[in-house]
């Protein structure tokens, strides 16, 4: 509470105003007190990117079991575009910065924290403040950087592939053999679930807006690409499929496309619910399961994570190894520096970008 308190202060003391007698006291004090400051994007009301605003604010210290983290890099997701529009599963209080997945080097750890040390290289998940010079990171979801892995990758790394594989591999129990159609191929997790799929042993089926977006998911190694905009889906995914239909769908853009690709899916099929890209949340008619023997599965990787520790850390040990064996490469398509982070989510939230773009604080 203090924090926002000398935040809000401090915010009336660059625009000039000292009517309120608590900035004379913070004034006065500021000499007595050590108050470190840090650049930042804030969101102070909902709304979209431009209203974000790119500020001093004081910065943040790790209370017990949390880690202080120097940001060097810190990649978009499209939760972030939510978040900042109070479209969210949760609505942060004001003022706060977006940003979730980080990479950075450790400044102070608070009390009971054991594992990390000051001057580690780090990679982190938060559910917000990571578009800042430095962020708190809870222990438990802050883990060392594999050695050489550059800090802008290892921000685009957490959460892109720990969504997919916990859905390939908790919730639609993908085997060896089976086929898996991915929509929004191109993007964020939609181009780690194309990559892990294929590590796991399936076939892909990679649908996209663009043909530049399909070149991409077949260089990442699509066995069949669809251009879910001027295709039917459906009737592509049975051509391909020998009217078969796919195993595992794999859903992060939803609307309207979220059926179609249902009315595709083959006998005892998993359709991966992962979000809602496309703004719209589909109503399914429940009888396309019955028809199948197929199941609507939910993916919450950050609940997951939460609920689940143990089986979400092995999960990263194990992405964290294939990483370091060359086995996964994520896509950076683009870098912004800190205070071009409203152009980054804008970008995403116009379709523009493709694999992941990170904010990197070297900029
Ligand atoms: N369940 C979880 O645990 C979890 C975790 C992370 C993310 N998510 C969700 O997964 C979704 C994708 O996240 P992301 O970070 O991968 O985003 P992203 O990089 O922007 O990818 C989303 C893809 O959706 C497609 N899309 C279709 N209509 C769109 C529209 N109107 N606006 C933007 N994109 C549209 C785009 O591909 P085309 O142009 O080819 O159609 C785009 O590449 C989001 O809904 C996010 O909330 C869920």
């Amino acid at each position: 509470m203090l924090k926002v308190k000398y935040y809000i202060e401090f915010q009336r003391i660059i625009r000039g105003d000292f009517s309120n007698p608590f900035s004379y006291y913070l004034i006065n004090v500021s000499s007595d007190f050590k108050i470190e400051f840090m650049k930042a994007i804030v969101c102070n009301q909902f709304g979209l990117p431009d209203t974000l605003e790119y500020l001093d604010i004081t910065a943040p210290e790790p209370e017990e079991g949390e880690i202080l983290i120097s940001v060097k890099a810190c990649s978009v997701n499209f939760p972030d575009t939510l978040i900042i529009q109070g479209k969210y599963q949760f609505k942060p209080e004001f003022p706060f910065s977006p940003g979730s997945d980080v990479a950075g080097i450790v400044e102070n750890v608070g009390k009971n924290v054991t594992h990390l040390k000051a001057g580690d290289e780090v990679v982190g998940f938060i559910p917000f403040g990571g578009f800042a010079e430095k962020a708190i990171v809870k222990a438990k979801d802050c883990f060392p950087k594999p050695k050489g892995m550059p800090m802008v990758n290892a921000a685009a790394f957490l959460l892109a592939y720990g969504t997919s594989y916990h859905a390939l591999k908790d919730r639609a129990n993908l085997q060896k053999g089976e086929t898996v159609l991915i929509l929004g191929a191109s993007g964020g997790v939609g181009l780690t679930a194309l990559e892990l799929a294929k590590l796991m042993g399936a076939k892909v089926i990679a649908a996209a807006s663009t043909e530049e977006k399909l070149e991409l998911c077949k260089q990442f190694g699509a066995d069949e690409v669809i251009n879910y905009t001027k295709e039917s889906l459906k009737d592509k995914v049975k051509e391909i499929t020998n009217g078969k239909g796919v195993d595992v769908i794999y859903d992060p853009v939803g609307g309207h496309f979220s059926e179609l690709a249902l009315r595709a899916i083959a006998w005892k099929g998993r359709h991966l619910v992962i979000g809602f890209a496309n703004g719209e949340i589909p109503k399914i008619p429940i009888n396309l399961t019955l028809l199948k023997g197929a199941s609507i599965v939910g993916v919450f990787w950050g609940a997951f994570a939460q609920k689940q520790p143990k089986e979400s850390l092995d999960n990263i040990k194990q992405l964290l190894t294939w990483f370091a064996k060359g086995e996964l490469k994520p896509h950076i398509d683009k870098t912004y520096a800190l205070e071009n982070a409203p152009k980054a989510l804008e970008d995403m939230m116009e379709r523009k970008t493709k694999g992941k773009i990170v904010i990197d604080m070297e900029l």
